[in-house]
């Protein structure tokens, strides 16, 4: 997806994928930024460990505790900080790490695309997960106003959690822990359940039987079709799964790293493509 973005921009840039130990991550980040490259991309569970490591943390990575994203920048003659990749080799004197967070706004994107449910806003939604994607999406739907969030969660104590820490962020937002008493909007699934073939679904097939949600969001991408989107189908739910979320986060974090207009088109046909063979 990244290499066929950078190809139609025209640019001699590579991406490449690295396992890095957590213990390791600081170093490899150094490493990076000594060699000059433009920036780095970082999954589970780097995304976390990397907020105190950054020079500077842009408002959203600060907000979701979580950096997704590393723009190497440079600063110019004029004192500006300007991304590496829009440098002169020669006129790097001092590099910084800034950290961003691409996720939580791919989320919505994501959901915009997938659904008609072009306004958010008023939207009741049942949240399955309180684990880092599940609290990205909590707070930033809560920042689109949806009208009710219901979160539940195998760890009860963890979606207390993730409604308090949503309602310091947003007093007067209705957030709930456990199962809407009424008819939702929408049902996202941010628990890793589904990953796996024999994994059991995150909510019964009875509920969504019973209940009929308007449309399920999967986060999984992989498989393409999760039991429980099957499931959602079956009972005649729109559906959809996490590509979209990936294909954003990743366009965002290149238009950061070129400042330009990422190719959309390119990186979802490669994406869509190479993402299932
Ligand atoms: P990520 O960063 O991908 O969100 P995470 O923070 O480890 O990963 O969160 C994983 C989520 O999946 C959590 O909500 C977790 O529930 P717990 O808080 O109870 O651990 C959920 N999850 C993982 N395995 C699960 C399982 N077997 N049954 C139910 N929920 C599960």
């Amino acid at each position: 997806m990244q290499n066929a973005g950078i190809a139609a921009l025209g640019l001699n840039w590579r991406y490449l994928a690295f396992d890095v130990a957590p213990e390791q991550l600081q170093p490899a980040i150094e490493g990076a930024r000594t060699m000059g490259f433009i920036g780095l991309n970082l999954t589970v569970p780097h995304k976390i460990l990397a907020v105190p490591m950054m020079d500077e943390v842009d408002a959203a990575a600060r907000k979701w505790g979580a950096v997704n994203t590393i723009v190497f920048e440079a600063r110019g003659v004029d004192g500006e900080w300007r991304p590496v990749g829009q440098t002169e080799p020669g006129a790097r004197a001092a590099v910084r790490a800034h950290g961003y967070n691409t996720d939580a706004d791919a989320i919505i994107q994501a959901l915009r695309e997938e659904f008609p449910l072009k306004e958010l806003r008023g939207a009741k939604v049942l949240l399955l997960g309180a684990g880092g994607a599940a609290s990205a999406a909590a707070l930033r739907l809560a920042e689109e106003g949806i009208a009710t969030l219901w979160i539940v969660n195998r760890t009860k104590s963890k979606a207390r959690e993730l409604k308090d820490a949503v309602l310091r962020t947003f007093p007067g937002f209705d957030a709930r822990e456990g199962f809407p008493d009424t008819a939702v909007d929408l049902v996202i699934n941010g628990t890793s359940l589904g990953l796996k073939a024999e994994d059991p679904m995150p909510l019964d097939a009875a509920w969504l039987e019973r209940n009929r949600p308007g449309r399920v969001f999967d986060m999984i991408y992989r498989p393409r079709e999760t039991a429980l989107l099957k499931a959602a189908r079956s009972v005649g739910c729109q559906t959809a799964n996490g590509m979209g979320m990936l294909l954003h986060q990743g366009a965002r974090a290149l238009e950061l790293w070129t400042e330009k207009r990422a190719p959309v088109a390119a990186m979802r046909a490669a994406l869509e493509a190479n993402i299932y063979v």
